[in-house]
């Protein structure tokens, strides 16, 4: 065994901290910004905040030596004019800078300066979930072969830490499902609508007023927001590509005061959920919204918070919680990314982790997929309507779970049904025969229980 005396521990002690104090000085990372607007704000921020701080946790320094902006006459509180270009070539060509920040968001123009940026050899971080889900293996495979990081932690769920997780700390498992509520506005939508009997319209404005919401809020109530996070989630949870096409996706319009009030009255809440799931080597990805049971834990998930519930072979249940948008919780995340590459540049290792899609795994169509379903209708108020009903379904071997009837008005009555467990082709098939049914006026809505 080695024993070292205390001037040989004071030494080389006194040796690392002069290595230290000399990187400080000597290490200045350049990096540019693409996008002053409510993430970019949000970086500016946080590198001031951390400036001090930097060196002592990645060994380096960084220094944010342009900012990219498309209005170059919009005021730019507490940040220095010196810094703006509107030209993006100005920045590719400056050998110095080694660290792209992508926030301007869309996919074009983000899409070509991330791949100009990394054919130059610069590292990019992005959180940019639309050209992620729609192009992230062609990008991750450029980053790969110019030996730099694409980084996207941003991308999903915000603030929280999700896609370094599956990444890094549970590569050691088979992850069976990833669930999650992945969307701040449909959350808040849905827990007004729930707590507060707050109509859809009202609780969409509450949501672009506090600015949940994207400029056109359809991505966020479609569910097409939830989607292209779902897509990346998947690829990276099961190792095969899955882009937003692949995802199934339905949103929230279609929810009204009476859903909620029979989830309350079955013990349920209802929330837009992205889920992927492995079924036996096939992947399941899709958005939707869903009864869950007011004891499960993305039941108590309320507001604009985030939350992702993944199950791994090996460490079981785990769930991960906090702000999914906003400026600060998103540079957060942004910032997490920029220190894992002033690491990487340390140590002369960017590049570590690439693309992790080494399988090429089938997508299960939505038709085989297994829930029970909740079915709200209008029908006719008379002897033997509810025995067609629960007759069609038998036919299609949909056996029922529940069946609640109330008097709507005059010869209408509402009736819901929750089915047992079915795949849901029977249960379309059995929609559609409802669908020409004459004592059927309406089929309301249609929601996948838990
Ligand atoms: P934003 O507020 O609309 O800001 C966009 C910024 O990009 C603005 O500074 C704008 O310049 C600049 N820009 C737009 N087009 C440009 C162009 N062609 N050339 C140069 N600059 C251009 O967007 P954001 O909310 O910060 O979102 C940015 C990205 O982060 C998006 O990919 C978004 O999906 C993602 N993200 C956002 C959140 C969030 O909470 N907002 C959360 C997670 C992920 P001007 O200032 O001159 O207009
Ligand atoms: N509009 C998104 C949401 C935030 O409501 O969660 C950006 O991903």
């Amino acid at each position: 065994m080695c024993m070292m005396n205390e001037e040989e521990k004071n030494r080389r002690a006194a040796e690392k901290w002069e290595g230290a104090e000399a990187m400080k000085k000597e290490s200045v990372v350049k990096a540019a910004l693409l996008g002053l607007g409510t993430v970019g704000s949000g970086v500016y921020k946080l590198v001031e905040r951390q400036k001090e701080q930097l060196p002592a946790k990645t060994g380096m320094q960084l220094e944010i030596a342009k900012i990219l902006v498309h209005d170059m006459k919009k005021e730019r509180p507490g940040v220095r004019r010196e810094l703006l270009t509107d030209s993006f070539e100005e920045i590719l060509k400056d050998s110095d800078i080694q660290i792209v920040i992508e926030v301007v968001g869309g996919i074009e123009p983000a899409k070509r300066m991330i791949m100009d940026a990394l054919k130059a050899g610069k590292n990019v971080v992005t959180a940019n979930k639309d050209l992620i889900a729609a192009h992230g293996r062609e990008l991750l495979n450029t980053a790969e072969e110019h030996h730099v990081d694409l980084l996207f932690e941003a991308s999903v769920a915000g603030g929280i830490p999700i896609i370094n997780p599956l990444k890094e700390c549970l590569a050691g498992n088979e992850i069976l499902s990833v669930m999650g509520i992945v969307n701040g506005t449909t959350n808040y939508i849905l827990t007004k609508m729930t707590e507060e009997g707050m109509d859809f319209d009202e609780a969409l404005k509450r949501a672009q007023e506090l600015g949940y919401a994207e400029a056109d809020p359809t991505s966020d109530i479609e569910g097409h927001d939830a989607g292209r996070k779902v897509a990346i989630l998947a690829s990276i949870a099961f190792h095969s590509k899955v882009t937003f096409k692949d995802v199934y996706v339905e949103g929230i319009t279609r929810i009204t005061s009476r859903d909620i009030a029979y989830a309350e009255e079955f013990g349920n809440v209802i929330k837009l959920l992205g889920i992927a799931r492995n079924e036996g080597g096939e992947i399941e990805a899709a958005v939707y919204p869903m009864m869950l049971p007011k004891d499960h834990p993305l039941a108590s998930v309320r507001d604009s918070f985030n939350a992702v519930f993944v199950q791994g072979d090996a460490v079981g249940d785990t769930m991960f919680y906090g702000r999914g948008a906003g400026e600060l919780p998103t540079a957060s995340a942004v910032m997490a990314d920029v220190l894992r590459i002033l690491r990487n540049i340390r140590c002369g290792c960017n590049g570590r982790i690439g693309c992790t899609c080494y399988r090429n795994l089938p997508m299960k169509p939505i038709e085989e997929s297994q829930h029970k379903y909740y079915v709200r209708m209008l029908v006719e108020n008379r002897p033997g309507v509810l025995a067609q009903i629960t007759g069609t379904l038998a036919e299609q071997g949909v056996s029922i779970e529940k069946v609640v009837q109330k008097v709507f008005r005059d010869n209408k009555a509402e009736v819901v049904i929750i089915t047992e467990k079915i795949q849901e082709r029977y249960v379309k098939n059995a929609l559609d025969e409802f669908r020409r049914s004459p004592v059927i006026y309406d089929i309301s809505n249609i929601l996948r229980e838990y």
